[in-house]
């Protein structure tokens, strides 16, 4: 089995930290379990490109356990927990290419070094396989049966792709199913995303203002928790009707040429390319700390501020201080990739069951039904949804009602009125 790790003596480290996942990801659980006897994923080659996180590693061990040879790389060079990435090569037997830090080169290498187990089955997080495989590796098309997608840019991209007739292989968009960016995008973002900048700043929220680039579910999420924190919320949107969401869910909106003036702290979650950009540094306030929790480090345009600083320094892991011509300074933090992976550990494993329980039952999906796939982007089917739900309730143990016989009637009949 072949690997590229930080350091194989961190996997005892990492162990525990799984172990520790683990038992916030029933749902999860149940599918290993059902997997063990069943093999569904036999004969399957799993290439997987991820943030390599203890809750991934729960989510490899699973693929595995249904038969699949798995590999895993890093879908973003920041992202990977070196002691989960040891504890996988270790312990589990997986094969991992993956290291936190490492440069656009290597993070490249690596998708390549799992492109090379000629998968069956890819899963995304942000479609770097699927577009290398279209670009570059086309020779791994006729062994191909489809492949999962977990994020909102991935997904926005593939769509794309089968928009123009381009993409060559079944896609299940994991992300929209229900069950994952209701918690995952919301409740998983926003919390991640607070922990991480207060892991990387140590500064109090209360009382600050919290600018918001984006109202899609991932921003939702992030200002709820960031009021829950007591700051001042301001939201910046392209979409007049999540503008007029966040207005009617009781936050200031503004252009970020109006909110780069007042903010003390800047996050991006629109998914889209500069969303803070040099006008906006020029206006801000002495100190202003900006992050990104989108998935792709393009949303600050760190190039022109690079160029226009007289200066820039390290001054806490995870913080770079920009000095502007005018002396005021900007920190950057994790060099504008994900905030929430980089300097914290990502969701919680509690509403990464969900998510990745979508992706063990979709790759499960894929195996038995590919040959009635077509080259497209498909939903995750609302029974698997529905059955994820389910069991996330049992699992917290909690009962909810069912519809009577005459309520079931009332609602699939048009003839009752008042
Ligand atoms: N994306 C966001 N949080 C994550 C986590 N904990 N594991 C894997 N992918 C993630």
């Amino acid at each position: 089995m072949n690997f590229d790790i930080k350091d194989k003596s961190l996997a005892n480290k990492g162990k525990l930290r799984i172990e520790w996942a683990a038992v916030d990801m029933p749902v999860l659980k149940q599918i290993k379990q059902r997997f063990e006897k069943e093999k569904p994923l036999s004969g399957m080659r799993l290439a997987a490109c991820l943030h390599v996180t203890t809750e991934t590693a729960m989510l490899m061990e699973t693929l595995k356990a249904g038969g699949a040879e798995v590999s895993l790389c890093a879908s973003n060079p920041l992202s990977t927990q070196d002691d989960v990435a040891a504890s996988l090569v270790v312990n589990s037997g997986i094969s991992v290419h993956a290291i936190k830090g490492e440069d656009n080169q290597t993070y490249y290498k690596h998708i390549n070094s799992v492109l090379d187990t000629k998968p069956t089955i890819t899963m995304d997080d942000g479609a770097d396989l699927v577009s290398t495989i279209h670009k570059d590796r086309k020779d791994l098309l006729s062994y191909l049966v489809g492949g999962t997608e977990e994020t909102t840019t991935g997904v926005i991209r593939l769509r794309s792709m089968a928009k123009d007739n381009v993409l060559k292989f079944p896609i299940i968009a994991v992300n929209d199913a229900e069950t994952k960016h209701f918690f995952d995008n919301r409740y998983g973002t926003g919390q991640s995303t607070i922990d991480g900048i207060i892991r990387a700043t140590n500064r109090l929220l209360a009382g600050g203002n919290f600018v918001i680039a984006g109202y899609g579910w991932c921003g939702r999420g992030l200002a709820r928790r960031a009021e829950g924190q007591g700051a001042h919320v301001i939201v910046t949107e392209v979409d007049p009707l999540k503008a007029l969401e966040a207005v009617m869910d009781g936050y200031r909106v503004m252009p970020m040429a109006e909110a780069a003036k007042v903010g003390d702290i800047f996050c991006t979650l629109t998914g889209n390319k500069e969303v803070i950009a040099k006008e906006h540094f020029l206006l801000m306030k002495d100190g202003a700390i900006v992050c990104n929790s989108g998935h792709f480090n393009v949303e600050i345009d760190l190039e022109t501020l690079a160029k226009i600083a007289k200066s820039r320094r390290m001054v806490r892991d995870f913080v770079e201080e920009f000095t502007l011509p005018s002396g005021k300074k900007v920190n950057i933090l994790a060099e504008g990739r994900l905030i929430n992976l980089a300097s914290a550990e990502g969701h919680p494993s509690c509403v990464m069951d969900m998510s990745f329980a979508n992706q063990s039952l979709s790759a499960e999906y894929i195996a038995k039904n590919y040959k009635e796939l077509k080259n497209q982007v498909y939903n995750v089917p609302t029974a698997i949804d529905n059955q994820i739900a389910l069991l996330k309730l049992e699992a917290m143990e909690i009962n909810i009602d069912k519809l009577t016989p005459a309520q079931a009637q009332y609602l699939s009949s048009w003839q009752e009125g008042t």
